[in-house]
């Protein structure tokens, strides 16, 4: 029997590729480019199942294209890239990558909120440019971690660990998310939104993008921040509204930002580009090695479950 048509829209790491292969047959080589639209649409007429990453429109168009098509499993968590509803009206399972990435994901928040404050990549730069001229007591200063008070907009899988991290720095968390978390600890307080932009000395967003979460922080919110408080973004570049972030960092109406994901990736504000304070990083949130083989390898167990008569152990929509 001829194995399923799996059509890859970019090439994943090796152990996932080689599985895919031994369990699949690929209708097209991936590479790491996003293909161009007619490549799109030829992988997705011809496939039972796609894997497909956030870069990819999954819009009714496309769908329109894929008669043969029973399930889109999407190389990520968050699933803003793909018509949900154009979908489901089609009978195509849309799935995702739950939990695998919730470390990787936290800990890079960490990373980008750690070397924002304590200024890592600029003083990288200095050291590279010859610019070091020997150690000074008021070198470089940065601003304080450790017990200052940490803002979580978006408290779900993920914004729970960042979070939970908060303990080793002894700072108190306050947080606004749509429900109260399962808090294991009480140190956690839960707040209005108004209440967290103006408290929190670090905010790190959490949120999926949804319309109800475009451009959730924007001037009006930047506004009710602290002039010292740094912004945190490893969710969705479209939550955050660029163009008043840039103009907030530039009027010094905030102390800097961390910044993994941008409103028109992989076009960055060129605002950004030119601010000392602000480190930017290129989508980056879920990329360790091991977190993407497993979010891989759940892709391709929704797909075989499907293509195999069972539900999709991580179905969406
Ligand atoms: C996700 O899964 O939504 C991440 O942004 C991918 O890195």
């Amino acid at each position: 029997m001829n194995p399923p048509a799996l059509y890859i829209t970019h090439r994943l790491p090796d152990p996932v590729m080689d599985e895919a292969r031994r369990r699949f047959r690929l209708v097209a080589e991936p590479t790491d480019q996003t293909p161009a639209p007619a490549e799109l649409h030829q992988g997705f007429s011809q496939a039972e199942a796609v894997i497909c990453t956030l870069n990819v429109t999954v819009d009714a168009a496309l769908l329109a294209q894929a008669a043969r098509l029973k399930i889109v499993a999407n190389f990520a968590v968050g699933y803003n890239n793909i018509d949900v509803a154009a979908a489901r009206a089609r009978g195509i399972i849309v799935s995702n990558t739950p939990d695998v990435l919730t470390d990787a994901t936290a800990d890079l928040t960490w990373a980008l909120l750690l070397a924002s404050a304590r200024r890592v990549v600029e003083g990288d730069r200095v050291v590279r440019a010859g610019a070091w001229s020997g150690w000074a007591p008021t070198q470089m200063l940065s601003a304080e971690v450790t017990g200052k008070t940490l803002g979580i907009i978006g408290m779900g899988r993920i914004g729970q660990a960042v979070a939970l991290r908060a303990a080793g720095f002894r700072m108190p968390v306050i947080y606004a998310s749509r429900r109260a978390a399962p808090s294991p600890a009480p140190a956690w307080k839960y707040l209005a939104k108004e209440d967290v932009l103006a408290e929190a000395d670090f905010l790190s967003l959490h949120v999926p993008l949804t319309d109800a979460t475009h451009h959730l922080i924007g001037e009006r919110e930047l506004e009710r921040m602290k002039r010292t408080a740094f912004l945190i973004n490893t969710s969705r570049g479209p939550v955050v509204d660029e163009a008043a972030l840039v103009a907030a960092l530039q009027n010094g109406r905030l102390a800097g930002a961390g910044l993994d994901v941008y409103e028109r990736e992989p076009a960055v504000h060129p605002g950004l580009i030119g601010l000392p304070h602000v480190v930017l990083l290129p989508h980056l949130g879920s990329g360790t090695f091991a977190t993407r083989v497993k979010m891989g390898m759940i892709c391709l167990e929704n797909i075989a479950a499907v293509l195999n008569g069972r539900p999709a152990p991580n179905r969406v929509g």
